[in-house]
């Protein structure tokens, strides 16, 4: 017992210290099922837009999810307009979002539970919509503006080289707004697959949890295949997965 605690307590001192995620986030996101569907005339009913969002969020409470410990429900991307605002702020696309993101927030935080959003640390989102270089600070403060809870931080378009100092910097960016928001990194999965062993210390300090490989499809091959990464790996990464960090396997809600 007395071990348990004390590990416990080493991990969380050593970690990012927001004070988030203590254990595993759990939630649903839209990537998985709904993916970049944009056409809300062909698919008025799966199309990404704070319609669809508000009847998964009401489903994720009145099914139970919310009661069993699935408290945030993250947008993923193609929320975005194609283009910033006057002032360099992110905007919804103005067909699909009308209300804006924080009232979507505000609804989602209204029936209890939990709202993640997307970005990506790259010059565009993977499905390219406008990404984060360049402006760090302004998106920091934009999501905190509109209540958001948790951000997944992708890592498509960007110069690898610069990658992991672009994360921290938006980490600390994030910390500063002085908003308790759980950040999700992705930078190992744009390492890892090339062979670059990812510097796990470095992701403790930084992100409450972060993506370590492929993404998951709706395929049992893929499920394994992730598996079958972190059984070959987990010597090296389970270490360092603990309260306030963690290893994602992309929606597979495992510990590592
Ligand atoms: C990448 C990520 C996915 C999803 C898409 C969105 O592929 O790994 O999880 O976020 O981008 O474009």
């Amino acid at each position: 017992m007395f071990f348990v605690v004390f590990s416990i307590l080493i991990s969380t001192a050593c970690g990012l210290d927001n004070g988030l995620a203590l254990t595993p986030p759990m939630g649903w996101m839209t990537w998985q099922r709904f993916r970049c569907i944009t056409d809300c005339v062909i698919y008025p009913t799966e199309c990404i837009s704070e319609e669809l969002i508000k009847n998964m969020a009401d489903l994720m409470v009145s099914e139970g999810y919310l009661a069993a410990g699935y408290e945030y429900i993250i947008v993923d991307d193609c929320w975005m307009a194609k283009e910033r605002d006057e002032n360099g702020r992110l905007k919804p696309d103005p067909d699909r979002f009308p209300s804006g993101i924080k009232a979507l927030a505000d609804y989602v935080h209204s029936i209890g539970l939990k709202f993640g959003i997307y970005e990506d640390y790259g010059t565009k989102t993977c499905a390219g919509y406008p990404g984060i270089i360049g402006h760090l600070e302004t998106d920091a403060q934009t999501f905190a503006d509109w209540e958001v809870d948790y951000i997944k931080l992708d890592g498509c378009y960007n110069n690898r080289s610069t990658m992991v100092d672009g994360y921290v910097e938006f980490g600390k960016l994030l910390n500063r707004t002085n908003r308790p928001i759980v950040y999700s990194c992705s930078w190992p999965a744009y390492e890892e697959p090339l062979g670059i062993k990812s510097d796990y210390q470095k992701l403790v300090e930084t992100c409450n949890l972060w993506r370590n490989w492929d993404d998951i499809e709706d395929a049992w091959t893929n499920v394994t295949n992730i598996l079958k990464w972190f059984s070959s790996n987990q010597d090296r990464v389970a270490n360092y997965s603990g309260p306030g960090h963690w290893n994602d396997p992309d929606m597979v809600n495992l510990v590592f």
